[in-house]
């Protein structure tokens, strides 16, 4: 087994695995790097879903999947995400998913710590990945910044209809009829803007454009403009704290949502596919810390 950092240790490749049935070494092995590296990309895998979702439980609990419409057949815990269609029009996976910048399931009083993506087809272009280094943008944030948010809480909530920062993607079937019902049957939740990471003890921005609607016990005047200086720091052109990851079938990517952000960049459309699987484990709840 080879680890590979890349720029500024944000992401690393491991080569040399297989991960179908890895040992006790090799699961400690991949923590250590998550936690060194926050992204970790393992080329030439081949899991099916039953291996896929035995390797994801290594690292803790599944979450419970919504989109059960869009689960694989073989396994409800993995879910698609595909811009395939069916004979019949229904979409096979999800068609949108992590269009906007976002931690997974921060929407969720228990967010997901790690997700797993298994890159299962490609499109010829397009379809790349881009994930956001969130210790690093907190480290990059002003002093007056980070002691104006120390201890602050967001709000956040899954619906695309409650977020004027996000658009309802017009390629995904149904999609104004789902965002609505979201917006009724699921709780907003609040989450520390400033997160303590639970094993590493360091501090990371933790909120996105996607699922953070507004800053709790702050008037939208100050707490808008706030947000969005923040979000300059994850959507800057310069980029500086960000990897882009370019799929090869085969490709398995392993995140940890905890200090990092990520999207989908798109670019692709039929009849050119991209096929995904995807697993994501629970973590506890998001706290702050206060430095020692
Ligand atoms: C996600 O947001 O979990 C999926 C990202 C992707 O499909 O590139």
């Amino acid at each position: 087994m080879k680890i590979q950092a890349f720029d500024n240790d944000f992401g690393a490749e491991i080569t040399g695995v297989d991960l179908r049935d890895p040992s006790d070494e090799l699961r400690e092995a991949m923590h250590q790097a998550i936690l060194n590296h926050q992204v970790i990309v393992v080329r030439e895998q081949k899991l099916s879903p039953l291996e896929q979702v035995s390797f994801t439980e290594h690292f803790g609990p599944l979450e419970w999947q919504e989109n059960k419409q869009h689960a694989h057949p073989d396994h409800d815990k993995v879910l698609v995400l595909s811009n395939e269609l069916r004979p019949d029009g229904t979409a096979v996976g999800v068609v949108d998913a992590g269009d906007y910048w976002h931690s997974d399931s921060s929407h969720h009083e228990e967010p997901v710590m790690y997700t797993i993506l298994q890159s299962i087809r490609n499109p010829a272009s397009g379809g790349d990945t881009e994930f956001c280094n969130m210790y690093a943008v907190y480290d990059a944030l002003p002093d007056d910044i980070k002691k104006k948010i120390a201890g602050l809480y967001a709000i956040h909530h899954v619906s695309k209809k409650l977020n004027p920062r996000t658009k309802i993607s017009t390629s995904r079937p149904g999609a104004e009829d789902f965002y609505e019902f979201q917006a009724k049957a699921r709780a907003e939740v609040r989450q520390p803007l400033v997160r303590t990471h639970d094993e590493t003890g360091r501090q990371a921005l933790y909120a996105s454009p996607r699922f953070t609607l507004r800053i709790e016990d702050m008037d939208d005047a100050e707490a808008q403009p706030l947000l969005d200086e923040l979000f300059k720091y994850v959507t800057d052109r310069k980029r500086p704290h960000h990897y882009r990851h370019k799929y090869t079938d085969g490709d398995l990517v392993m995140w940890d949502n905890r200090c990092t952000l990520h999207r989908a960049t798109g670019g692709y459309g039929l009849p050119d596919i991209r096929r995904m699987h995807r697993t994501t484990v629970v973590g506890g709840k998001a706290f702050y810390k206060p430095a020692a």
